[in-house]
Formats: structure tokens, C-alpha cells, sequence
């Protein structure tokens, strides 16, 4: 699904049932799950730099969204500050039922820098991953970290015409880790630490339903063709993944229309979705 778009008025309530998450497999046999999203500031340190950011429910990376496959998804998204908001629910496929470790990001300007989270969808219970279970599983989640408000770098190339400042680190889950300045206790630690093993690991590899790549690098003077099949209906945005490229129109969108199969089709909104 693309984006939604609240209000940037603080005290606008928007509710919105995605038909997205509404068709993950088939709802008649999974639960119907509930988030709330609370959209507001909230402050954060790192690298020694304390900072009000943009975040869902005073968290950074923001709340995990769990659910398993046929399961429906109700999120209610209260904006409380006075930015207009997009949530996009990553990578969300609107037919079929789909598992696998998503994200969920603001899609406006430079907001996702802080507005961002895993959506995790299990398979439904008692069905078995196509791969040897794993021991433990741990989302991660890579991202930057600005000391300076991301709002005002992108503003400011805007103005300027020119690149945008860079980030002062990267980050995993939200941590920078120790290799910056100021930063030792803000480190992801993971367990079950090791190297790849070209003998024993591809054993463990699932070459039934892999991940499927969807972003491709382009060399500069080069080209690409690009050929898919138009099995998932919706608007869709394709985006150069530089974020500097993107602000400055390297955008579109796909209108996929529905099928002519029942499966093809989306389902119309939910009765309650507010008008415009
Ligand atoms: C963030 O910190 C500033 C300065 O200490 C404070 O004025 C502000 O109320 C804090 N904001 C939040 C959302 O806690
Ligand atoms: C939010 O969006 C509305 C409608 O497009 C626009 O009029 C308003 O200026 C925007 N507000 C901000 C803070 O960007
Ligand atoms: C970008 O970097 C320049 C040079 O360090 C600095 O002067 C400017 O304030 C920075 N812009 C923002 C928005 O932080
Ligand atoms: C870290 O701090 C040291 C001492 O203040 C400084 O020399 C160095 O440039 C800093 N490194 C980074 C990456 O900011």
C-alpha cells in the first residue's frame, strides 16, 4: 500500500483500518490484532546529542508490529505534532498472504529518519518456516542518526540546490555503537554470534519463497530494464533510494488496477474510513 496522510492539525484524531493488513492471507481464520500509534515528540540522546524527535509512542525505532499470516491489522494513527504524517507499511504485499520481517516508515520528507519500526508477519501457528528453525530471532534494524533536525538538512539542501548534509552515524535498532564518539553504552548487542560457513550454511538457506530484492543500483551513465508482473493492485511508488534523489522528484507512482479474479481485486475501504 502507499501512504496515508494525516492531518498536521495536533488535535486531529485519523483512523484508518488498513485494507492492506486487512488482507494478509485469509482473515476468516486468523484474530484481528490492535496498535495504537500515538505519533508525538520525544527526546532522545546520542552521540552526547539530547534532541526532540518524531516518534510513535515514545519510542525509537518505534513499536513492533506482530502478526501472523491471515491475521487482520487494525492501527489507529493519532497525530499529535504539527508535521502532516504518512505511514507506509513497507513492502506490504495488498493479496496472498505474505511472511517475513517488514518495516513500517514515515513516507514524507525526511520523518522516517525517526519514524520507523519492524512489522514482523510468523507464518499462522503450526506451520513451519521453509528453513530449519532458527535458534532465536532478533529484527534488526538499520538507520542514520543526525544530530541536527533531519527536517532542516533536507530544507536547507532545498534551498541550496546542493547535497545534504550526512548523518553523524549509522545506527542498528536506534544505536549507533562504539565505534562513534560518546557512544559505547549505545550499542546493539546481539547473541548468537558467528561467521558465514560456505559448507554447512547453505543448508539453511530457504530457496523455497527467498527474499526478493526490489531495489536495484543503477552505475552512473548506466541503464536498467525493469520487467514485473503487475500482480498486486494498488498505487505503488517507485523511488530512486537515495533519499536526497528522491526530494529532489526522482518519483513515481504505478496504478496497478484490479484483476478480473476475486483474488485480484482489492477490497473496497472499510465503511468507517473518514472522507476527505
Ligand atoms: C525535551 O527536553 C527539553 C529540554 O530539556 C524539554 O523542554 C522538553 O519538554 C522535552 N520534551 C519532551 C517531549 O519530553
Ligand atoms: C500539511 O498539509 C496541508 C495540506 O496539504 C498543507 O496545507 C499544510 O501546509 C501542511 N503543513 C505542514 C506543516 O507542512
Ligand atoms: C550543514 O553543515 C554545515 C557545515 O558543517 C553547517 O554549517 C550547517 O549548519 C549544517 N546544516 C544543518 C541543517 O544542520
Ligand atoms: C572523537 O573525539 C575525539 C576527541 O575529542 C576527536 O579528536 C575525534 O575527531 C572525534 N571523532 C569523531 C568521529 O567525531
Amino acid at each position: 500500500m502507499g501512504v496515508s496522510l494525516l492531518s498536521s492539525s495536533p488535535a486531529f484524531l485519523v483512523f484508518f483500518s488498513f485494507s492492506t493488513f486487512c488482507l494478509l492471507g485469509d482473515p476468516v481464520l486468523g484474530i484481528t490484532r490492535h496498535y495504537k500509534f500515538d505519533v508525538k515528540l520525544h527526546n532522545v540522546t546520542r552521540l552526547c546529542h539530547t534532541k526532540s524527535i518524531v516518534s510513535v509512542n515514545g519510542q525509537f525505532p518505534g513499536p513492533r508490529i506482530v502478526a501472523r499470516e491471515g491475521d487482520q491489522l487494525l492501527i489507529k494513527v493519532v497525530n499529535h505534532v504539527p508535521n502532516n504524517i504518512s505511514i507506509h507499511w513497507h513492502g506490504i504485499r495488498q493479496l496472498r498472504s505474505q511472511r517475513g520481517t517488514l518495516f513500517w516508515h514515515a513516507h514524507i520528507s525526511w520523518l522516517r529518519a525517526t519514524l520507523y519500526g519492524p512489522i514482523v508477519i510468523l507464518p499462522k501457528r503450526g506451520v513451519p518456516y521453509p528453513f530449519a528453525k532458527p535458534y532465536k530471532e532478533v529484527p534488526i534494524v538499520f538507520g542514520e542518526w543526525f544530530n541536527a533536525d533531519p527536517e532542516a538538512v533536507i530544507s536547507q539542501a532545498l534551498q541550496t540546490g546542493g547535497g545534504p548534509n550526512v548523518s553523524d552515524a549509522y545506527t542498528i535498532n536506534g544505536l549507533p555503537g562504539p565505534l562513534y564518539n560518546c557512544s559505547a553504552k549505545d550499542t546493539f548487542k546481539l547473541k548468537g554470534f558467528g561467521n558465514f560457513d560456505p559448507n554447512k550454511d547453505p543448508a539453511k538457506f530457504n530457496l523455497i519463497d527467498p527474499v526478493e530484492r526490489n531495489t536495484v543500483g543503477v552505475p552512473s551513465g548506466g541503464w536498467v530494464a525493469i520487467r514485473f508482473l503487475a500482480d498486486n493492485p494498488g498505487v505503488w511508488f517507485m523511488h530512486c533510494h537515495l533519499e536526497v534523489h528522491t526530494s529532489w522528484g526522482l518519483k513515481m507512482a504505478w496504478i496497478v488496477l484490479d484483476g478480473e479474479l476475486p483474488n485480484q481485486k482489492l477490497v473496497p475501504p472499510p465503511a468507517d474510513l473518514p472522507k476527505c
